[in-house]
């Protein structure tokens, strides 16, 4: 089993956003991330609709969402609508994440449930079950360009250990600061998916980046 590898379009350059999707359609990459940001969960404003409706439109591989916003579940048709696979809240912005979860799948996407760099991975105990995917931050959302906090390794360890206590099959997925160094590590604690924008976009070549961190695992 490979890991799978999600570059973060938040890294890329919005002025010629055609380009990205045309780099990531024809290299290794799994998935699309798609960092959507309010201003009010996160101290940073991304973008919305309109870039979805072009995405919608000029790609093939599954788009991932994270949504950084308060009351995700406003948004969840919205996005459904846009060929969104993964939509994932974090766990801090839904008062009632048990239900979001079930209108995501209500909505035919998969769920996924993001936990800030202070949220412990206990506090899944009882969603465990219902969850298609954990993202587990390793920086604070809302910026690319940050350091990875190594406390997230811990983490995505101690999730792979409840997943396999409880035999459940949730994807494990690490956004924040992931490159090359810390790539081979995480998916050996567990990590099933990795998010990767600076180290993917800003590279001199973006697919050998992507490939770098592509590991081939054994679970
Ligand atoms: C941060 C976003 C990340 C970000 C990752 O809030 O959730 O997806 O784009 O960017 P890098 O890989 O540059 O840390
Ligand atoms: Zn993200």
């Amino acid at each position: 089993m490979k890991s799978l590898v999600a570059p973060s379009l938040l890294a890329a350059d919005f002025g010629n956003l055609a380009e990205a999707v045309a780099l990531i359609e024809r290299s290794d990459a799994d998935w699309y991330h798609v960092d959507v940001m309010d201003g009010v969960f996160v101290p940073n404003i991304s973008f919305g609709m309109p870039v979805m409706e072009f995405l919608a439109r000029s790609t093939t591989k599954p788009l991932d969402v994270h949504l950084m916003i308060v009351e995700p579940e406003r948004y969840i048709e919205a996005f459904a609508a846009l060929k969104t696979q993964i939509l994932t809240v974090h766990l801090e912005a839904s008062r009632h994440l048990h239900r979001t979860i079930q209108q995501i799948h209500a909505a035919g996407m998969k769920a996924g449930v993001a936990l800030n760099p202070h949220t412990s991975v206990d506090t899944l105990v009882d969603i465990l079950d219902e969850v298609d995917l954990v993202l587990v931050m390793s920086v604070n959302p809302g910026f690319g360009g940050q350091s990875f906090i190594p406390r997230a390794l811990e983490k995505v360890a101690r999730l792979n250990q409840m997943r396999k206590e409880r035999g459940l099959n949730f994807l494990i997925e690490v956004d924040g600061g992931v490159k090359d160094e810390n790539s081979l590590a995480l998916v050996q604690a567990g990590a099933d998916v990795l998010v990767a924008g600076n180290f993917v976009f800003k590279a001199q070549d973006p697919d050998a980046a992507i490939r770098a961190i592509k590991h081939t695992r054994v679970r």
